[in-house]
């Protein structure tokens, strides 16, 4: 039963060639748009988080966790360019394992396109206030209005995250009326963002603060900090993953590539590439400043990131003294402190014109997945109403919004990253998985792109996404199972007697009604 009701391939191709999409992308603009999607709030906020579990060491966690992305990719880059269709991770798992295990990769989405979202949403929270507010305003938010509780991990005094809650609910209005990134907004944002963080690295680096002993000792917390801990090199990997997240949105765009076997893979690799050596130096030029040694608790191992002990602990620091694992804004934050806070502050500007870009696509993809699963019948069918003037599925939509905005209003943003990473990894390893059946079942099917050495890179993607599933801290962990056991009992529930692929009915949608085309690719 496990592995039953497989869609056909056929019936998805054939949606796919109904929707027949201009080729119109080459590799420069694929990678334009990998970057946009993945710059975000893992390096300039997560870097805190990340040095608060690994100190220095976290610049290995930004290779590991880089590695195993640019691994993942690969397998994506095959099957995106293959079955180019909505959906990603949920239809490929569709057409090779069946619905129940489809189902749960849709409901693992979840965590990895809205939480991620509401993440996002809380760092540029930190921005807005810490930037905006307090710098160039001279306000500060009461507490009570400027972060998550205490108890989850917020701040001392924290109710609810007022700026994140504001952005979301903008960034949802935005894509209920339709609003779509063009690619020239893209590319000026990605320039934003590239050109702050340029200035971050060649300030960091000359600057006469600068102490090569910073990096000592490189891994205090050690390289695994133990299951469960979230702490360690790996430990890092595990949050920092978060930076990369995003990536797989270039794979949505495969059916609108020209020359798919050269160009999804370049902008694929490409743009991580770029983001792993980038994030390597940034986080070398904001240790090697003003220090990232992690806070220890009482028995020498790091006060968890998020956890209301840390919270405390930052509490009792001035804010000019301020260690880099306690702030919200973290390289403005550094820049401020080794006196350039001018450049700090337009950091802090960058992050805040950028950010909700991001959101705007996982937010995208989130209604683009829940819109296929209510096409497909596991979703009841008013969520893929769509709007007569906006053309948008605008109840979906609104729904996403508001359960965004919920999460981050309570949650602290390290807490929602690890519940992304924690779908996202799924996700990824069912992806490698299902590539590897293709290989079996449908041997001789057009790719035009194949994952170079899949025997090896499959089961690497794999095992590097177990790991770091492993890596992450308990709580996080255990999300994925809980969220996994609510979702089977909705899909026994409801979806499974609904399913259109149960009931025998094996349509190929007319053109689709709403089409807007992926935000930032054109
Ligand atoms: N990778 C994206 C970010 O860091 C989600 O914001």
């Amino acid at each position: 039963m496990i592995f039953g009701r497989v869609k056909p391939l056929d019936a998805i191709l054939a949606t796919a060639e109904k929707k027949s999409l201009h080729r119109t992308l080459g590799w420069f603009q694929l990678t334009l748009f990998g970057i946009g999607c993945v710059i975000g709030t893992g390096i300039f906020v997560l870097t805190a988080a990340g040095a608060q579990k690994a100190g220095p060491g976290l610049m290995l966690a930004f290779a590991i966790a880089g590695a195993i992305c640019i691994v993942a990719a690969l397998c994506y880059a095959e099957i995106a360019a293959m079955v180019p269709v909505a959906g990603s991770a949920y239809t490929y798992t569709y057409a090779t394992m069946g619905e129940l295990l489809a189902w749960t990769v849709g409901w693992a989405l979840i965590l990895e396109y809205a939480v991620a979202a509401s993440a996002v949403a809380v760092g540029w929270s930190g921005f807005f206030s810490g930037t905006i507010l307090t710098e160039f305003l001279g306000v500060q938010l009461p507490p009570a209005l400027s972060g998550a509780p205490l108890a989850l991990g917020g701040v001392a005094g924290g109710f609810i995250n007022l700026p994140a809650v504001i952005i979301s609910l903008l960034i949802t209005w935005l894509l209920m009326i339709g609003t779509t990134e063009s690619a020239r907004v893209n590319a000026v944002l990605v320039t934003i963002k590239v050109t702050a963080l340029v200035a971050f690295i060649a300030i960091t680096l000359t600057s006469a603060y600068f102490d090569p002993d910073r990096f000592n000792p490189f891994l205090p917390a050690g390289v695994f900090g133990g299951f469960g801990t979230g702490v360690g090199a790996v430990g890092a990997a595990a949050t920092i993953f978060f930076a990369y997240v995003g990536f797989d949105a270039v794979s949505t765009a495969a059916e609108e590539t020209k020359d798919p076997q050269r160009n999804v893979p370049i902008g694929l690799i490409g743009s991580l590439l770029f983001c792993t050596v980038f994030y390597i130096v940034v986080a070398a030029g904001a240790i090697g400043t003003v220090g990232g040694q992690p806070i220890m608790g009482p028995n020498g191992v790091p006060f968890p990131a998020g956890s209301e002990e840390l919270a405390r602990q930052c509490a009792t620091y001035a804010a000019d003294k301020l260690p880099l694992v306690c702030s919200n804004e973290a390289l403005a934050h550094v820049l401020r402190q080794i006196g350039w806070s001018g450049v700090g502050n337009a950091v802090g500007l960058a992050a805040m014109l950028a950010l909700p870009s991001v959101m705007l696509i996982l937010m995208f993809g989130q209604t683009r997945i829940f819109f296929v699963m209510s096409r497909d019948g596991l979703l009841p069918d008013v969520l893929s109403k769509v709007h007569p003037k906006w053309k948008t599925p605008y109840i979906v939509t609104a729904a996403t919004g508001i359960a965004v905005a919920i999460a981050a209003a309570f949650l602290p943003v390290g807490r929602l990253a690890d519940i992304a990473n924690a779908g996202t990894l799924y996700a990824f390893m069912m992806v490698a998985i299902a590539v590897m059946i293709l290989r079996r079942t449908a041997p001789d099917r057009k790719r035009s792109f194949r994952t170079p050495a899949l025997g090896l890179l499959g089961p690497a993607t794999i095992i590097g996404c177990i790991f770091l599933f492993f890596n992450l801290p308990l709580d996080a962990m255990l999300v994925l199972p809980i969220w996994g056991v609510v979702g089977l009992v909705i899909y026994f529930a409801y979806s499974r007697g609904a399913s259109h692929q149960g009931r025998g009915i094996v349509e190929v949608p007319e053109n689709d009604p709403l089409d807007p085309p992926v935000p930032g690719v054109h």
